[in-house]
């Protein structure tokens, strides 16, 4: 590690002064980059982890190039999955999608739990790498069950869940078993990335708005319980995404998790109403990215000059960079946020 290392970021997860808002982009490494792009045109997306400096690279490339204030590991939320030995292959333009779907709990009795060490040790061994080569904090990362249910549920990405939600109502206890047995996948993972070297850990629950409050409380609370209590046990900061979930965040907050991130459907007076008391972390419209650079400004100042007052803010977007944003773009957002919070 380096001698100069940035912690601005790990700061404001624990609600510590900072002297300017920390930024970094979910999705920040990407086809939106040349470099990226040229790298994939050697290697396959799971074939980029197999090689833990290519890894490296590409997770290091945000970092050098647009110089926000976190890395994060550069695999996918399916990566784990995959490394059990089940069919999943992730599709240009589509996402994450399996030729077996999960129907009954026989279909994944069988499966074999996640050991890190045996079955992903190149990724480890980034995670390593990494440690050594950053100068900012590395955030590790793994799906929620709910959103890795829904892609091995649907066989694919869905609009509306009906499969998923259709097997939580239908078979309630082989629901339950199947979150028991993706909880323990995911803290498997996240021990080891943290033991590896990753100080903050997110878990990417990109789908879960598709339930209700209620059905928050009932099928998924004690499993996100269960984890976040855990990884509170390992020192590294936990932060907690979903799109679309602003009616959950009065359900996260009573989670033992530093960081609540959100979209840009929720506003910082949806938060004072709510008595959100952690740290928050996002939520500017991605397709802002698509504005002229005036009007991207000028949402981005409004979103510092509301949410950004609060103690413990990190600068994000709502979701993640797409391939279409302009790398100069995001560069010049991020020196934005620097400068104008430094005031
Ligand atoms: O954020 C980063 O830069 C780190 C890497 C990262 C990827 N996926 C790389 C990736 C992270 C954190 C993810 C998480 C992920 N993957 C989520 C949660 C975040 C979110 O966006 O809601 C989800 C739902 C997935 C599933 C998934 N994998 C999707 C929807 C896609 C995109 C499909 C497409 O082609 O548009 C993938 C593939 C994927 N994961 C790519 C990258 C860089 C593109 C693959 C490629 O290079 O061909």
């Amino acid at each position: 590690m380096s001698l100069l290392f940035n912690d601005v970021f790990l700061k404001a997860c624990r609600k510590e002064t900072v002297p300017y808002t920390p930024v970094w982009f979910m999705r920040q490494a990407g086809r939106y980059q040349a470099e990226y792009r040229a790298i994939r045109e050697r290697y396959s997306f799971f074939e980029i982890s197999h090689h833990p400096e290519v890894c490296a690279e590409v997770t290091r490339l945000p970092v050098e190039k647009l110089g926000v204030d976190a890395a994060i590991l550069f695999a996918d939320i399916m990566t784990p999955i995959k490394a059990r030995g089940i069919d999943v292959e992730l599709v240009e333009g589509v996402g994450p999608v399996l030729n077996h779907p999960v129907r009954s709990g026989a279909d994944f009795a069988h499966w074999r739990q996640l050991d890190p060490a045996r079955d992903l040790s190149f990724v480890l061994d980034s995670v390593e790498l990494l440690h050594q080569q950053l100068n900012v904090p590395l955030i590790g990362f793994a799906g929620a069950p709910f959103t890795l249910a829904s892609y091995l549920i649907e066989g694919g990405p869905s609009r509306n869940y009906h499969q998923t939600k259709g097997f939580m109502y239908a078979h309630p206890d082989d629901w339950m078993a199947l979150m028991d047995d993706l909880a323990e996948m995911t803290l498997n993972y996240l021990r080891a990335q943290i033991r590896a070297g990753a100080q903050a850990v997110q878990i990417f629950d990109s789908w879960v708005g598709a339930l209700s409050e209620e059905d928050y409380q009932i099928y998924i609370a004690p499993t996100m319980e269960k984890i976040f209590s855990e990884l509170q046990k390992t020192g590294a900061v936990s932060l907690y995404f979903a799109a679309g979930a602003g009616h959950l965040l009065r359900e996260w907050n009573k989670l033992p998790v530093d960081v609540l991130s959100f979209d840009w459907r929720t506003s910082a007076s949806d938060l004072e109403g709510l008595e959100i008391t952690k740290a928050v972390q996002g939520n500017l419209d991605p397709s802002l990215l698509l504005a002229p650079q005036s009007v991207l400004e000028a949402r981005a100042k409004s979103l510092l000059d509301q949410i950004g007052d609060r103690s413990g803010y990190i600068f994000n977007l709502g979701h993640g960079v797409f391939p279409e944003v302009r790398e100069e773009t995001l560069k010049a957002l991020t020196d934005f946020v620097h400068t104008y919070s430094k005031k």
